[in-house]
This record gives structure tokens, sequence and C-alpha cells, in this order.
């Protein structure tokens, strides 16, 4: 059933879990998910960033994101993800997304809480939740395979906890995705992520933390944050990376034909299982 974010997070925060958010990209991701989250009984939330507009269009897959929430059998939230103009967010909302994230981290603090305010105001016309970001995650998605760059964010641009709870008062978010060390897309090097700052944080502001760049943070400091107070896990490049690889692998060994439906059902099979991974860490089951 399509549910708000914000009623989402709250049975995470009953339950101390985290809700995992999976990036769609294609009609096979959003089946991939939906399996998992209904094998396990578990609420999750299918999201679409702007960033992927030109593999698939939200025109698209925004309404086959709806209707398949609506149609799950377990609590599910639609959700934008960095959206960063108001017309973005209009169009998700329009389109019956529950959810929207209002992505001003890289503006000056003053404008990012302005426009987060006003993201508030609109999406609560639609009774939408808002996820707003301080701080910044070091690098857009999504690092192409083979690229030198480091892969560090910048300490420089962690959350600050003083600045995260003037933030929260001014806006009035339901959600706040903060930046202690993870990054979008593939990590070049060991993950080392700032585990107190978390804590930290959640001290000051009584919000669910989102965790954005879960692609490649091991099990163990996945439970470690969760356990701090993060409640919404975004991932991505693994789910598509296990997809991707999965059907290399099969049509690598192919005797036969491959037919493009093998390929879409290859890929549904291993996201799912790679969904099914960690939706299990994310909400403390046995794998
Ligand atoms: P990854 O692709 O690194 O898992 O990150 C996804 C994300 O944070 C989307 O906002």
């Amino acid at each position: 059933m399509l549910v708000t974010m914000k009623s989402i997070l709250k049975l995470a925060e009953a339950r101390k879990i985290a809700v995992g958010a999976f990036n769609i990209t294609s009609l096979e991701g959003i089946q991939a998910v939906l399996g998992a989250a209904e094998e396990t009984g578990q609420p999750v939330i299918l999201q679409f960033a702007p960033v992927h507009e030109s593999i698939i269009p939200i025109t698209v897959i925004g309404p086959i994101m709806v209707l398949m929430a609506e149609n799950a059998a377990v609590p599910v939230a639609v959700h934008l993800d960095h959206g960063d103009d108001f017309n973005k967010l209009k169009q998700a909302l329009d389109m019956g997304f529950t959810s929207v994230m209002y992505d001003g981290s890289a503006l000056p603090f003053e404008e990012n809480a302005a426009g987060t305010k006003i993201a508030v105001e609109l999406a609560a016309a639609y009774g939408a939740s808002v996820e707003g970001e301080i701080g910044a995650m070091g690098r857009e998605e999504f690092l192409s395979v083979g690229e030198e760059e480091e892969n560090e964010a910048e300490e420089s641009c962690y959350t600050d906890p003083d600045q995260a709870e003037t933030f929260v008062s001014i806006t009035g978010i339901d959600a706040l995705a903060c930046s202690f060390g993870t990054v979008h897309g593939l990590y070049l090097k060991k993950p080392s992520l700032d585990l107190d700052r978390i804590s930290r944080i959640r001290k000051k502001v009584a919000l669910p933390i989102v965790m954005h760049g879960g692609s490649g943070i091991s099990d163990e400091d996945f439970r470690q944050c969760i356990n701090r107070g993060v409640r919404k896990i975004n991932y991505y490049t693994y789910l598509a990376k296990a997809g991707g690889m999965y059907v290399k692998e099969k049509a690598a060994k192919a005797e036969d034909m491959v037919f493009y439906h093998d390929v879409t059902l290859w890929g549904v099979e291993a996201m799912k299982n790679d969904v099914l991974h960690t939706i299990k860490v994310f909400s403390g089951l046995k794998q």
C-alpha cells in the first residue's frame, strides 16, 4: 500500500531499524525491490533521482512506481530523491509521490533552509513528507568504474550538529540527510565513517537520519549507523551492479541464443537477491 515516508520512518523509529530507499531506473528494479520487501514483510521506499532522467524519464517510470506501490502487500513510500528545483518537486507530487527531498546542500545555509521551508509548505498541500539535507556528500552520483577520483567525503562538508538543529527548527522537515563519511557511487577506498557524529546529531535533532551512498558500506557499519539513529538508507549502485554483473555472467555462459526477456528475468533475480540481503541487514533479520 502507498503511504507517506513519514509514516514509514515512524515504524522504523519504533522498531529501531532502517528502511531501504532504493533508486529506480527500470521496471525490473521495482519488481526486485517490491519482491524482496514482500518476501521479508518489510516496508520500503521506492525513489527516483532526476540524475537518472537520461536512463528513464520520471514521466514514464513515476506513475508505474506509484501504481505498483499502491498494489504492494507492504507499506511503500514513493519518494523524489535529490530534487533541486520546485518544478521537479511539484511534478513528482502531482504524480502521487508521497515524499520529496529538497536538496539545497550545495547552497549557503540560509538559502538551503529557505528553499527547504518552501518545499515543506508545498508538500504539505499534498499531505506528503519532506527530506532535507545539511552538509554535503562529497560528489554527485554516480562515479563510473575506472574514474580516478578520491572517494572520501570532504570532512569540511560533514554535517555540523548545531547547524542541523537550527536547520530542522527553521524548516519543519520530516527526515534529515546528513554527511558523515559516505559518498554516492563506488568506493575506491574502504569508507571510514564518523559514527560519533551521527550520535551527536541525534542528540540535537529528534528526527530520522538519512544515510546517502549505502552501496559499499559493510553490514557491521550499517548496524552501527542504525544503532545511532539512521532510519533511511539510500542504496542504488550495488543493486544496479548486482543486476548487471549477473546478466553479464549468464549471457557469457549461454550456449544458445539470448532473448531480451531472459535479460530482464536475470536482472530481477539478481537485484532481488541483493535487496533481500540489504533489507535483512537494515531490519535486523537473519540472513
Ligand atoms: P549509492 O548509489 O552509493 O548506493 O547511493 C545512492 C544514493 O545515495 C541516492 O541518493
